[in-house]
């Protein structure tokens, strides 16, 4: 069997741990140059991960935004972006949404019922792979690795950070700090209720600390035990 990817989750948080605010246009919490550090993480990546949630209510478009470093994707024998990756159980996603019309290869992760519910709606968009009955992770990443993935970035949202983490399939965490506070409840936060490995219990691996401009930006290693 291929090996499984390492597997990025990317972040970005208000100082009181919200990812967005209850509103429905889409709250900014990195700064320019934070935004431009998430476009190397996404040019490093083979492929790029966002949940059907997110895919829906944000509808973004997920490229390697600098033309140097597709360029540089490009001079290494790589496509010029990254697979681009939803997953949905339900199958519920609009043929419109701009994810769909821009980069390279997307590729559909879904359950039998979601491919019988998306049908052909995105023929020639994107390729619709089931994982049978149920959608687990570990399928999930067992497939892109026979795919020869190397490296997965899941940029959210919650639901999907909170999957990979409670899975103990998260190699490498990246949050980024901005200097702002959300403070609404109804807001959604970076990860929610969860059994993660080693509950409170299990500190990760600090890697690294930095400041890009007024966001902090850390990097974890959940599955690596702190050295204290
Ligand atoms: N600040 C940031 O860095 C950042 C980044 C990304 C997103 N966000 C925010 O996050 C919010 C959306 O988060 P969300 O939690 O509602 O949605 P999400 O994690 O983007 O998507 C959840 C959806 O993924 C699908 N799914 C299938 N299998 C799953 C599994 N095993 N685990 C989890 N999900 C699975 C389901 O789709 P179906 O319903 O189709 O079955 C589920 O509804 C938005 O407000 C967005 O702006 C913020």
């Amino acid at each position: 069997m291929s090996a499984r990817p390492h597997v990025l989750l990317s972040v970005a948080v208000s100082v009181d741990g919200y990812i967005d605010d209850a509103s429905p246009q889409r709250l900014l919490l990195s700064n320019t140059a934070d935004f431009d550090r998430v476009d190397q993480v996404r040019a490093e990546s083979d492929a790029v991960l966002i949940g059907a949630e997110t895919l829906r209510r944000d509808n973004p478009r997920l490229l390697v935004n600098s033309a140097e470093r597709r360029a540089a994707r490009a001079a290494a024998g790589k496509p010029e972006y990254p697979l681009k990756i939803t997953v949905t159980a339900l199958g519920d996603l609009d043929a419109g949404l701009r994810f769909w019309h821009h980069g390279d290869a997307k590729l559909v992760y879904t359950t039998d019922a979601g491919r019988t519910r998306l049908g052909d709606r995105l023929t020639g968009l994107a390729e619709v792979r089931s994982l049978g009955p149920e959608l687990a992770l570990g399928a999930l990443l067992d497939d892109l690795g026979a795919r020869g993935i190397g490296r997965l970035m899941v940029e959210g949202g919650t639901r999907m950070h909170t999957a990979f983490l409670a899975a103990g399939l998260a190699d490498e965490l990246h949050v980024a700090v901005a200097p702002l506070l959300v403070g609404d409840a109804a807001a959604p936060r970076f990860v929610g209720q969860a059994a993660f490995p080693g509950g409170p219990a299990h500190r990760m691996r600090l890697a690294g600390v930095e400041a890009v401009g007024d966001v902090a930006v850390l990097r974890y290693l959940p599955r690596v035990e702190a050295e204290n």
